[in-house]
């Protein structure tokens, strides 16, 4: 299985954020990972349009964009628009989450459902087959370097059953507290794109240093 790694751009400097861009393209980054907060469904406010704006002109690389807003269907189009190629969207903020992942695919853009740690995966059971990818949050979404739920893995375990079961070609994502330490676990849980903010931006030798720590914490748990 090929572990995919997707730098979220949250804990980047924001001042110097086309440096870290950089950083982690060369490093081998997979797609890059933007937080949008819009201070509703999660406490924080992050950034938005202007910021996926300019990532998209600074990159090769496909941009992930997290909805962390209430009613996300409202602005699918313009993160679109804006040079987004996956959409994440949170099932607890989607009452029609068919119809935004069937809006996301007609923009052309990859669909991708969200589930908070207090949301079991059978809610995503009846639409799996429309899905990209499935992304498990591994701390409750709103803030960067939050401790992770050691009880996500065993989630990761019983989505990664369903997907094989209902739509095998799917991704599985974690996000939320994955780093060298968790990250081995949740692969072997089943886990195939990991998230990661501060264990790649906040690693102490830089960028880098911190995406090529999580790929080798990642490909040791592959071997075994
Ligand atoms: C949290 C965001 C994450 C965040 C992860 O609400 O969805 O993508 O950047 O940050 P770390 O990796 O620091 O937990
Ligand atoms: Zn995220």
């Amino acid at each position: 299985m090929t572990i995919r790694l997707a730098p979220s751009l949250l804990a980047a400097d924001m001042l110097a954020l086309g440096d870290a861009v950089q950083a982690v393209e060369s490093a081998g980054a997979d797609r890059l990972h933007l937080d949008i907060m819009d201070g509703r469904f999660v406490p924080n406010i992050s950034f938005g349009l202007p910021v996926v704006r300019a990532v998209r002109r600074a990159t090769r690389l496909p941009l992930a964009v997290h909805l962390m807003i209430e009613e996300p269907e409202r602005y699918v189009a313009d993160f679109v628009e804006a040079g987004a190629a996956m959409v994440m969207v949170h099932q607890e903020v989607s009452p029609h989450l068919h119809r935004t992942i069937q809006q996301i695919c007609a923009l052309g853009a990859r669909p991708a459902a969200v589930i908070n740690p207090a949301t079991p995966p059978h809610v995503l059971s009846e639409i799996v087959d429309t899905l990209d990818v499935v992304l498990v949050m591994t701390v409750n979404p709103g803030f960067g370097g939050q401790a992770f739920i050691p009880q996500m893995v065993d989630k990761v375990r019983r989505t990664a059953a369903m997907l094989r079961e209902r739509n095998p070609g799917c991704e599985l994502a974690v996000d939320g507290g994955v780093d060298a330490e968790t990250a081995p676990a949740l692969v072997a849980a089943g886990a195939d794109v990991l998230v990661a903010g501060s264990a790649v931006f906040g690693h102490r030798d830089g960028p880098a240093a911190g995406l090529r720590e999580l790929a080798a914490a990642a490909d040791l748990e592959r071997v075994l």
